[in-house]
């Protein structure tokens, strides 16, 4: 069997090296149009940061997994392709900034059809709008010159969380197969789920119609990042009351039925994924006439972008209301701990935020690139993105250092914002950090990560999300 994925990303790159490691008989070739991207998983430094990773591509590689761009050969040979592309919110044009933009999707299916020879199982990786299987089945059907050549597809979404990809997909809690009613849909199904029962218990195998599968996708992300908004917007009330959230998240997660995990209150969500598939989600409901579901949806990434600016508005609030010609330390740039990936990344909004006020932002963040940052800071956003200040791009990059050393960004800084939870930044001798910063130095600490009463016995001024506030931070007018 060969199989073939089209996308080398986040998702193709960890899911077919996973693939490839449990299944040593089956080819895996991920291939894409990135040259640069196949040229770095070809060579010694990945093209994304992953715990774990680089062993399990270092075993496969040039035994039974490939990387390559040449998508015609490799997609036409396959008898499964995965397809693994991105599907990012439309940009402009009708839906724009809540619709998925499926202009890779429907490349990939043209490619498909153009290159085939022989009967194929595509398969769904990528995150997309219920009922897509559908559009793309049409485009495969018109498109292929073989009248003998059948397509059957499969949604197989991915549930992996970056940071712990490896790890995810080695013990999943599931995997979901979404398919036709039919015999050959059945069959496909079933050649899907032995590649998967190669390392999972069938029972962890779950199988679906193939709308349930991709609306499943959708639902899970827009559940988890309900669950960060809902603590996030109990932060805010408890900084109002004197309650402290770890003690309220504590007390409620205990109950079985809520659970203990995704409870930490913090700066909000970000990464390629959540804010997408709700929009998403809401534009789909909006189609059928269901206003009242996408606005409750809506009312998730409002709460994120409120977060964002709160805790914006609280570090220029505590430093007396000005951060004007202000060096700030910003410990953590990446949307979360163990991964490169900034895509979407509160840090992106909170930086913006304290520079349109005047502030110079100094970032440290162990993976993330001093390129990918300046990109990130000076790309344009769009007139839909929320907040309304990140559209502001004048002055943005000359306020901003990037250091590779998480003293030096310190040096001289009137305070420091912790934004990613690396477990690093525990660590730090913050004593030592303190003597270099400017009085009195403030720490912000936008993931509830550090030992507060220690840095109170230093000397700094500590604001944490949701608890109890220090007397002496200013409320902003
Ligand atoms: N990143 C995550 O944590 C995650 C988790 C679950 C699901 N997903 C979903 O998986 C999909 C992929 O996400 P990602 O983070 O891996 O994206 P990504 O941007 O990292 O990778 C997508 C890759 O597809 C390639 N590509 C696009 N069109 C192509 C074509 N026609 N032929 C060949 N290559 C092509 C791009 O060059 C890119 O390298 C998205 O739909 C996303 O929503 C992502």
């Amino acid at each position: 069997m060969k199989i073939a994925c089209i996308g080398a990303g986040y998702v193709g790159g960890p899911t077919m090296a996973m693939v490839a490691l449990k299944c040593p008989e089956i080819e895996v070739v991920v291939v894409d149009i990135n040259e640069e991207r196949i040229k770095a998983w070809n060579s010694e430094k990945l093209p994304i940061y992953e715990p774990g990773l680089f062993e399990v591509v270092k075993e496969c590689r040039g035994r039974n997994l490939f990387f390559s761009t040449d998508t015609k050969k490799h997609v036409g040979e396959a008898d499964i392709v995965f397809v693994s592309v991105n599907t990012p919110t439309k940009t402009h044009g009708i839906g724009a900034g809540r619709a998925a933009d499926l202009t890779y999707w429907e490349g990939a299916a043209r490619l498909i059809a153009s290159v085939s020879t022989s009967s194929k199982i595509v398969v769904e990786k990528s995150t997309v709008p219920v009922k897509t299987a559908e559009a793309i089945g049409k485009v495969l059907k018109r498109n292929c010159q073989d009248p003998n050549v059948n397509f059957e597809i499969l949604s197989n979404p991915e549930f992996l969380a970056e940071g712990t990809a490896m790890e995810d997909l080695k013990h999943p809690d599931r995997v979901l197969i979404g398919g036709a009613d039919t015999e050959s849909g059945q069959k496909a199904i079933r050649t899907l789920a032995e590649v998967y029962a190669h390392w999972i218990p069938r029972e962890r195998i779950l199988t679906a119609n193939l709308w349930s599968a991709e609306l499943a996708k959708l639902t899970a992300n827009a559940f988890l990042a309900q669950r960060i908004s809902s603590v996030n917007a109990i932060s805010a009330l408890c900084e109002a009351t004197g309650a402290d959230v770890s003690q309220v998240a504590h007390a409620i997660g205990t109950d079985s039925r809520i659970g203990p995990k995704f409870l930490n209150a913090s700066v909000g969500f970000g990464g390629s994924c959540f804010q997408k598939d709700i929009l998403n989600l809401c534009y789909v409901c909006e189609s059928v006439g269901l206003k009242e579901v996408a606005d409750y949806w809506l009312q998730v990434v409002s709460m994120n972008d409120y977060q964002k600016q709160r805790f914006v508005e609280r570090v220029i609030g505590a430093m007396f209301n000005t951060v004007s010609g202000k060096k700030i330390a910003v410990y953590g740039f990446a949307f979360k701990k163990d991964t490169g990936d900034t895509r979407e990344t509160p840090a992106i909004d909170v930086c913006k935020g304290l520079i349109r006020d005047g502030a110079k932002c100094c970032i440290f963040d162990p993976e993330v690139k001093a390129e990918q940052i300046f990109r990130d800071l000076s790309a344009p956003k769009f007139e839909w993105d929320r907040p309304n200040y990140s559209r502001s791009q004048s002055h943005m990059l000359e306020n901003v250092q990037v250091q590779s050393d998480p003293i030096a960004a310190a040096d001289g800084a009137h305070a420091i914002c912790v934004l990613t939870e690396w477990d690093e930044f525990k660590h730090y001798d913050y004593a030592a950090l303190y003597e270099k910063m400017v009085k009195p130095a403030f720490i912000f600490d936008g993931r509830n990560i550090l030992d507060h009463a220690k840095l109170r016995e230093i000397g700094f001024i500590v604001y944490a999300l949701g608890k109890p506030l220090d007397p002496f931070l200013v409320k902003g007018y």
